[in-house]
C-alpha cells in the first residue's frame, strides 16, 4: 500500500522517479506526487488519480524539472484523508523546505498533531503523514542535522512507516528509515536509489541493501551511511537481486495478468525440479527445517493468510489432513490476531503470502512466534518481512507478480502445499505409499496439462463474452474444489466488479438457491472423483430453477450437454490434484470478462497489491 521511491546521483531524477512510480503502481494508484530540488529550491508536483495525471502536470515544466538530480516520489493508496491532490504526498513542513514521502500508518498522529498545532504548526492536509513532516522539521530546527532529526522524530512515532526525507538546506541528501514497512536502497555508480520494492530500481541496479526496522540511512551521490536508532554506525549487507528487468515487462501480452496466467506451466516445472527424484524416493524438501522427530509429533497445524493466499491455504488444509492425519486450522490472519488461539511449541504455524508484506499475516506470525511455534513461511518474496521471520522458508519462485489479481503465485502456493503434504506424509508414514507415488507421477505431468488448457483459451474467451453482462455469478463445488470456487469468484469480483460468490454445492439448497433464476449463471466445478455424482445432483437442482448452467469438468460424459449450456473441459488428473487444473480456466474467464467490459484489469479500483495496513 503506497509506494515510495527516491534518487540522488548524477542523472536527471525525474524520469527515474516516474519510472519507479510506474513500477510501483500495483501498490496504490489513487494519487501521486514527486518533490525535486531545482536551483536550490524544493518543488513539489502532485495529482489526484492515476499516475498519468502526475505526468501531465509535470510535462509543461519538464525542461526545468529534468535539471534536478535528487528527488523523492510517492504513489498513494489512501488510508487517512480522501485521495485528493492536497492529501497526495510529498508533504512538507510549514516553510516548505523539508518534504517527506511515507508508506504506512502513523497510529499516534492525533496526539502528535495536537502537540504540533499547539506549537504553531499549520496543517494543510488530512493525512497522518503531514504530522511527521512537521515533527522532523521541528527537530531539524533544533539539531540542524537531517539524519539526527529523523532519528529523534522516529522515536516519537507509533505505527508502521517507510519514510524518505529531503531538505532544501541539506544538499543532495536523502534520509530514509522504516519500521514494519519495506524499504530498500539500490546502489549505483555515484548514485543511490531508495524504494518500497524491487521493481522501482531493477532497471538501474541489482545491488541492494534491505533496511531493517529502525535503521536510518543517509544517502548522497557519493556516500551511504547506515545507523541504528542509537546512532551506532552499521556495516552494509549488500545483496544482489536475483531478478532480471525483462521478467517485469508484459512480454507482448496486453496485461500483466494474462502474461502471469501463461507463466504457470513453467512455474510448476521449476518448482518440481529437483524435488521429485525417483518416484520411490522421498520428496526432497530441504526448506523445511523442523527436525523429523518433532515433525512426527506435531499436535496441530495452523495456517494464516488473506485473500487468494487463504484459498491456497484451504487446499493445503485438505491435503495435509488427508495425507498426514493431522488437524489443520485455516484462518484469515485478520481474525486470528484478535482472538486467543490455541497455539504452542507443538503447533506448526504456516504463513502464506504472495508479497510477504501483508500486515495482518505478519502480525499473526509474530504472535505465534512468541508462543514458541515453528514458523513456516510460504511466500513469493524471499526478500520480504515475512520471510525474515521464518524458521523454515518455502520460496514459491513464481517471479515478481505485478497484476493486482494473484494468479501465478496462487498456482505456486498450491504446488508448494502438495510438496509439503507429500513430504510430511512420507516422514510420518501416514498415507498409502502407492497413492503418494501416483500423485508424484501425476504432478510431473501437470506442466503439459496446464499448457493444454492454455492452448484452448479461446473456448473460455467465447464463454466470457456470452456471460459478461451477468450482474451476479455463482460458483459451486464440493470437496477439495470448494476453495477453487471461492478463488474463481474472487478473481471475477476483483477485476470485473461482478458480484460473484463461491458456495459448497451442498449448501445451495440451504439458502442461496432462492436467488437462482434465468438471469443467473451457475458455474459447477465438477471434477471426477468421490463427490462427482453429488455435484451433478446439485447442478440438476440449479438447472431446475432455470439458472444458466456452465460446467468446468474433466469428464467426457456426453450427457452433460443436456444439463449445461456451456462446458469448459480440462484434462483428467487425480481428484486431489484437480484444483491445479481447474483454476486456470477460472482465471481466464475472469480475465476475459473484465477485458470485454473494458475494466482496468491489472489495477482494479480500490485495491492494492500489497496490503501493508491492518
Ligand atoms: O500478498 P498476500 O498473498 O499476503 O496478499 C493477500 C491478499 O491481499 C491477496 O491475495 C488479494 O486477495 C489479491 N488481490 C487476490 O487476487
Amino acid at each position: 500500500m503506497c509506494g515510495i521511491v527516491g534518487y540522488t546521483g548524477n542523472k536527471s531524477a525525474i524520469d527515474i522517479l516516474l519510472n519507479g512510480l510506474t513500477k510501483l503502481e500495483y501498490r496504490g494508484y489513487d494519487s501521486s506526487g514527486v518533490a525535486v530540488e531545482i536551483n536550490g529550491q524544493v518543488e513539489m508536483y502532485k495529482a489526484e488519480g492515476k499516475l498519468q495525471n502526475l505526468k501531465d502536470v509535470i510535462e509543461p515544466v519538464k525542461t526545468e524539472v529534468v535539471r534536478s538530480t535528487i528527488g523523492i516520489g510517492h504513489i498513494r493508496w489512501a488510508t487517512h484523508g480522501a485521495p485528493t491532490t492536497i492529501n497526495a504526498h510529498p508533504h512538507s513542513c510549514n516553510c516548505g523546505r523539508l518534504v517527506i514521502v511515507h508508506n504506512g500508518i502513523i497510529e499516534n498522529f492525533k496526539e502528535l498533531k495536537e502537540e504540533l498545532e499547539a506549537q504553531g504548526c499549520v496543517f494543510k492536509s488530512q493525512t497522518d503523514t503531514e504530522t511527521v513532516a512537521h515533527l522532523i522539521a521541528r527537530e531539524f530546527s533544533k539539531v540542524k542535522n537531517l539524519t539526527e532529526a529523523v532519528r529523534i522524530a522516529a522515536r516519537r512515532i507509533e505505527g508502521a512507516y517507510a519514510l524518505c526525507v529531503i531538505h532544501q538546506d541539506v544538499k543532495d541528501t536523502i534520509v530514509a528509515t522504516k519500521r514494519n514497512a519495506p524499504l530498500l536502497v539500490g546502489i549505483g555508480e555515484n548514485e543511490y536509489y531508495v524504494a518500497s520494492d524491487v521493481p522501482a530500481i531493477i532497471d538501474y541496479t541489482k545491488k541492494t541493501v534491505y533496511l531493517d526496522d529502525n535503521q536510518i540511512v543517509t544517502l548522497t551521490p557519493n556516500s551511504i551511511k547506515l545507523i541504528n536508532e542509537y546512532s551506532v554506525e552499521l556495516p552494509l549487507k549488500i545483496e544482489t537481486l536475483p531478478w532480471e528487468p525483462v521478467s517485469l515487462s508484459k512480454m507482448g501480452y496486453k496485461h500483466y495478468m494474462l502474461k502471469e496466467i501463461h507463466e504457470q506451466p513453467g512455474i510448476i516445472r521449476n518448482l518440481l525440479s529437483g524435488k521429485i527424484v525417483g518416484l520411490d524416493n522421498p520428496l526432497n524438501l530441504s526448506e523445511v527445517k523442523i527436525d523429523k522427530e518433532t515433525l512426527k509429533h506435531l499436535n496441530r497445524v495452523q495456517i494464516v493468510a488473506c485473500g487468494t493466499s487463504l484459498h491456497a491455504a484451504m487446499i493445503g488444509k485438505y491435503i495435509l489432513e488427508d495425507f498426514c492425519g493431522i488437524a489443520v486450522d485455516v484462518e484469515p490472519s485478520s481474525e486470528y490476531i484478535y482472538r486467543k488461539t490455541v497455539t504452542d511449541e507443538n503447533t506448526l504455524v504456516i504463513g502464506v503470502s504472495q508479497s510477504g508484506e501483508t500486515a495482518d499475516t505478519i502480525t499473526a506470525i509474530k504472535q505465534s512466534k512468541k508462543k514458541g511455534s515453528h514458523i513456516l513461511i510460504v511466500t513469493n518474496r524471499p526478500d520480504s518481512t515475512m520471510a525474515r521471520e521464518a524458521d523454515s522458508l518455502i520460496s514459491v519462485c513464481a517471479g515478481i507478480e505485478v497484476s493486482v489479481a494473484a494468479t501465478k503465485s496462487y498456482m505456486a502456493q498450491l504446488i508448494s502445499f502438495y510438496m509439503l503434504a507429500i513430504y510430511m506424509a512420507e516422514i510420518k508414514n501416514s498415507t498409502d505409499k502407492d497413492l503418494l507415488i501416483k500423485l508424484k507421477k501425476e504432478l510431473i505431468k501437470l506442466p503439459e496439462k496446464t499448457e493444454e488448457i492454455l492452448s484452448q483459451e479461446n473456448t473460455v474467451k467465447l464463454c466470457a463474452r456470452k456471460y459478461a453482462n451477468a450482474k451476479n455469478f455463482v460458483y459451486i463445488a464440493r470437496g477439495i474444489n470448494n476453495a477453487t470456487a471461492l478463488e474463481g469468484a474472487l478473481k471475477l469480483k476483483e477485476i470485473s466488479y461482478i458480484n460473484a460468490t463461491g458456495y459448497p454445492a451442498g449448501e445451495l439448497k440451504h439458502g442461496p438457491i432462492a436467488m437462482l433464476d434465468e438471469t443467473l449463471p451457475v458455474l459447477s466445478i465438477m471434477m471426477k472423483g468421490k463427490v462427482y455424482d453429488k455435484i451433478l445432483s446439485n447442478s440438476e437442482e440449479a438447472k431446475a430453477r432455470n439458472a444458466r448452467m456452465i460446467a468446468l469438468t474433466n469428464s467426457t460424459d456426453e450427457k452433460l450437454k443436456d444439463l449445461f449450456d456451456d462446458i469448459i473441459r480440462v484434462p483428467d488428473t487425480d481428484e486431489y490434484l484437480s484444483p491445479i487444473l481447474a483454476i486456470i480456466p477460472l482465471q481466464l474467464l475472469a480475465y476475459y470478462i473484465a477485458e470485454f467490459l473494458g475494466k482496468d484489469v491489472d489495477q482494479p479500483r480500490n485495491l492494492a497489491k500489497s496490503v501493508t495496513v491492518e
